[in-house]
């Protein structure tokens, strides 16, 4: 056989495909350090392309002022300071939100957030904790003023102990506001990702007299910061005049439970401005949840276009061979 034919005969696997983009975008420190560690922060630099961060924070602070009927105060915080609403439960009884404000389903309040969907940087890390199946759980955004109550650390994984080694879901935070301790930053314990399994009691606590090993992130406005959906965090309280604004994008392989429920609910006008890809990720790859058998074969051949047109638009070979009924 000649080299040539060789050459062409290779089917590239999905590993090496991602391997390429984790190169071509300068990510194998970060790659690296999400292996060792459970998580990393990828600079502005490389996650926030042409002023990302800022729109991402304009169009949040447009969305909080249009549900909650009052412009966020940046600056001091005093519209969220000890904010309490439906996710203060999550202090176990008493204090305030650990969240603060979490604002749902962004994905349909502006172009902007399609865009920090399909960001490449974004979409590789991703690819390599998920696969290139892998699809949008949820997308939303905390806004935390000045609070007491720190957040439990957790898993994402949406499964009970065990967890399997490789990730089911991941996290890709656009850090939008400073993150450090006192601003309430992230919690994180390096290497917990290898532990396969979620925190119990004591060990779960954050802050005062909690797990030693918890560390506060660091991050810059602009950031992205990406764990494995294994990596035990949670959060620090704000301590800090001024909020804490980030946009999570949940992601998972296609056959977990999302939280988000897209399949058949993406306007075909967002669809079309956008490349095959956002169709997998948004969900419409999906086949299951079928209400009958005329239901499982319209649903089978739906999520079928769309698989199909993402393998011809990828090259086929990355994600065509995967089940469309996964
Ligand atoms: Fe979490």
């Amino acid at each position: 056989m000649s080299e040539a034919i060789a050459d062409d005969a290779v089917t590239q696997t999905p590993l090496q495909k991602v391997w390429g983009e984790i190169e071509a975008h300068g990510l194998e420190r970060y790659v690296a350090e999400m292996d060792a560690n459970g998580y990393t922060v990828i600079p502005p630099e490389l996650a926030s392309p042409n002023g990302l961060c800022e729109r991402l924070l304009e169009a949040v602070m447009d969305v909080a002022e249009k549900r909650n009927g009052v412009r966020p105060d940046l600056e001091t915080g005093s519209t969220h300071e000890n904010f309490k609403g439906r996710f203060q439960a999550l202090a176990g009884g008493d204090g305030d939100s650990p969240i603060g404000d979490l604002m749902q389903s962004l994905l349909f309040e502006g172009e902007v957030f399609e865009e920090a969907l399909m960001n490449p940087v974004l979409l590789t890390m991703a690819s390599y904790l998920c696969g290139y199946s892998v699809v949008l759980s949820s997308m939303g955004c905390f806004m935390k003023g000045p609070n007491v109550s720190s957040f439990f650390l957790h898993s994402d994984t949406p499964l009970p102990s065990p967890l399997p080694p490789h990730a089911l879901v991941c996290n890709l935070t656009y850090v939008l506001t400073e993150f450090n301790k006192a601003n309430g930053s992230t919690a994180f314990v390096p290497g917990s990702h290898k532990w396969c399994r979620s925190p119990e009691g004591d060990e779960a606590k954050v802050g005062e007299g909690g797990n030693p090993k918890a560390i506060a992130v660091a991050a810059a406005p602009g950031s992205l910061l990406c764990w494995h959906g294994n990596t035990w965090h949670g959060a620090f309280n704000r301590t800090a005049p001024g909020l804490r604004v980030s946009v999570p994008v949940y992601m998972s392989r296609p056959y977990i439970r999302t939280q988000e429920g897209l399949v058949g609910e993406i306007p075909d006008e967002m669809l079309d401005r956008n490349p095959a890809r956002f169709a997998i990720l948004t969900q419409q790859g999906v086949a299951y949840g079928y209400k009958s058998q005329d239901d499982s074969m319209a649903r089978g051949l739906r999520a079928f276009k769309y698989a199909k047109a993402y393998a011809d638009e990828d090259g086929g070979p990355a994600f065509g061979a995967q089940s469309l009924y996964s």
